[in-house]
């Protein structure tokens, strides 16, 4: 198996990740009734993380964390939330890729779904009454 050496390989990744998340139990729904997602926009947003982190090439510049504070609002990012969404990338990492880089996907995304869920913890408890 080939390693994730371009964009192209990191497009077919998203691609057949968002298959799988559109369908799954746990998260399907906030990507397909919370957020009516506009996948020709958002594909090549997320290509653009991932090559900045994978590929060593500068091309996103937003906050990625923003949009899941926004998110979290409305369906508040729970463990199990980011459980789902790790196990099938994943998954579609090793049912495609393996490598040095394809590991690296692996590691940075568990370490970015790790402070994820901290921060919107820490959102949740602000507002909580109790
Ligand atoms: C509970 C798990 C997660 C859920 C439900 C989720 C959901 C979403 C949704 C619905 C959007 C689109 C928001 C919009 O355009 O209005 C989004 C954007 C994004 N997500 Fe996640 N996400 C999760 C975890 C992660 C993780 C762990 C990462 C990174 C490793 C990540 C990276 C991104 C990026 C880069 C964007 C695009 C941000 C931008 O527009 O600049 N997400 N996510």
């Amino acid at each position: 198996m080939r390693d994730i050496e371009s964009r192209a390989d990191i497009e077919q990744l998203i691609i057949q990740f968002y298959e799988k998340v559109k369908q799954d139990a746990t998260i399907g729904f906030i990507f397909t009734d919370v957020v009516q997602m506009d996948w020709s926009h958002h594909i090549p947003v997320i290509v653009d993380f991932w090559e900045t982190i994978l590929l060593d090439n500068p091309v996103y510049k937003k906050n990625a964390m923003e949009v899941h504070y926004d998110l979290n609002k409305k369906v508040p990012l729970q463990q199990q939330h980011f459980s789902s969404w790790l196990q099938l990338f994943n998954s579609t990492i090793d049912e495609l890729f393996a490598g040095k880089t394809a590991t690296l996907a692996k590691t940075r995304a568990k370490g970015i779904a790790d402070i994820m869920l901290l921060k919107m913890n820490k959102e949740n408890d602000k507002h909580s009454v109790l």
